[in-house]
């Protein structure tokens, strides 16, 4: 008896090592989370510069072969924040998740059914050089406005796509978020432009772009801020007119070409209100905590993680880089509001919000809408603001004419996907397919003189 109770206990202690051995061992990354692919695509090979991207192909893609199965190309915000935010807290097929045992917080990764990749092909940009894992040889080379961001990542986008005879001709997307509402603007155009002097072959197929709180229009967007935060009731009439004069200042600064001075008035207006309304983010009222970004950054500076992803070692990973930020800080006024209108003339354009964001909201966006130079637009604004349901639950609204379309989310606020991910999903792929409320069915179809070259 006594015996068999020492074997059965020394059993039992050799399955706990066992166990414990093999969860120590166990990899953060599970392989089936690992990217399709991922490293370093060159902007520049003299000096080394490169993008680095991660990519997740289709998980059940929409054709066989892959050629007519779309690819999404994701482009996070900042300026300066690594797409891996996107990636791990967002809209890839795996999350980052935190859970605490003896106190110590123990990060690992769980499946995210609202993934971007269910039917198409995801590729995440940390742009521009600098970023996240990307590199910049030189302080000098890393972009301080659209055009050389646009430059940099067609090489990174030419490159990625002559790199498997698998990618060629597949219709192209470019998505982003918050500064993407630049970046998204830059290399559609900027595709778009380059594909006039490009044989059939060699040119991208671009199909749309579609910017989820986007900074655009920033002299129309940052005029919104004190009536939006007045109207939700977060400040009150006095406030208001604070904020109007610091919003003032800036346009004023925009106006006078003081680039650099405006971004800096902009910034005293988004800081006020945030002093004004005490929330824990300007991204999302509804918050008691901000978006936990940190984790990404935890995740992405273990070194095992960086070898899974093929990311240079040497980098210590920031969610957001401040050289970047500051090599960009005289753009953030700059309007790219004409290259979304020749975006809509020549492809399709998506505008989406989360309901909650103060910062690059429904009204800041609604506002430079409006005045956009688009023969369609008086038709889009007159376009009834559809009700929005996934499997019959609201989700938002959805307005829409000919190639342009407007949603909002519900329950959601700067990050989207984080927030709201299977109804994120439902929206891309809706858009993308041009099916729901996105379907061009009963619209009347736009005089071929709206329509553009291209
Ligand atoms: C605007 O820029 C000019 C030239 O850089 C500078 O002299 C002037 O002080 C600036 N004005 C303000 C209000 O910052
Ligand atoms: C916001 O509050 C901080 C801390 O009290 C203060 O330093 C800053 O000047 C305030 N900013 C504005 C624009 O009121
Ligand atoms: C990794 O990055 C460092 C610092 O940016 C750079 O000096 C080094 O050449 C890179 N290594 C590789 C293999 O690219």
């Amino acid at each position: 008896m006594k015996s068999t109770t020492t074997t059965f206990f020394l059993f039992n202690l050799l399955l706990l090592l066992l166990h414990i051995s093999v969860s120590s061992s166990a990899p953060l990354l599970p392989k089936e989370a690992l990217p399709t692919k991922s490293g370093y695509l060159p902007v520049n090979s003299a000096t080394g510069s490169s993008i680095f991207y991660t990519f997740y192909e289709a998980q059940t893609p929409t054709s066989t072969p892959l050629d007519q199965t779309p690819l999404l190309i994701w482009l996070q915000g900042g300026p300066g924040c690594s797409s891996m935010t996107g990636n791990f807290l967002e809209l890839g097929p795996w999350r980052v998740t935190v859970s605490h045992r003896q106190n110590v917080e123990h990060l690992g990764v769980e499946p995210n059914p609202g993934s971007w990749n269910r039917i198409f092909g995801l590729l995440f940009l940390d742009n521009p050089i600098g970023t996240g894992f990307s590199i910049a040889s030189s302080g000098e080379e890393i972009p301080r406005d659209q055009i050389s961001v646009a430059k940099h990542l067609f090489t990174a986008i030419t490159g990625f796509l002559d790199s498997d005879p698998i990618f060629k001709n597949r219709p192209i997307y470019v998505t982003g978020e918050s500064y993407a509402g630049k970046y998204v603007p830059a290399i559609g155009y900027y595709i778009l432009k380059k594909n006039l002097h490009l044989a059939t072959s060699k040119r991208v197929n671009l199909q749309g772009v579609a910017i989820g709180n986007g900074l655009t229009d920033p002299i129309t967007q940052v005029a919104t801020h004190a009536v939006n935060a007045y109207y939700s009731g977060f400040i009150n009439e006095k406030q208001k007119s604070e904020m109007e004069k610091a919003q003032l200042e800036a346009i004023k600064l925009v106006k006078m070409g003081n680039w650099s001075e405006a971004t800096d008035a902009r910034n005293r207006v988004l800081d006020m209100m945030q002093n004004m309304t005490g929330l824990a983010t300007l991204y999302d009222f509804s918050k008691r905590v901000p978006y936990p970004t940190r984790l990404v950054t935890k995740l992405l500076r273990i070194d095992e993680v960086k070898r899974a992803l093929g990311a240079n070692e040497s980098i210590v990973f920031d969610d957001c880089s401040d050289v970047v930020g500051d090599a960009l800080h005289a753009d953030v006024m700059k309007s790219v509001k004409y290259m979304v209108e020749f975006l809509v003339k020549n492809s399709k354009v998506l505008l989406y919000q989360g309901h909650f964001d103060l910062r690059d909201g429904v009204v800041s966006t609604e506002a430079w809408m409006k005045t956009m130079k688009w023969e369609g637009i008086e038709k889009f604004l007159m376009a009834e603001r559809k009700v929005w349901h996934v499997n019959g639950v609201l989700a938002g609204y959805v307005q829409k004419w000919a190639s342009l379309s407007h949603a909002i989310v519900l329950g959601a606020g700067h990050f989207v996907p984080t927030d709201q991910s299977l109804n994120s999903q439902a929206m891309i792929e809706d858009w993308v397919l041009d099916k729901g409320l996105f379907s061009n069915e009963g619209e009347e179809t736009l005089p071929s003189k709206f329509r553009g070259p291209v």
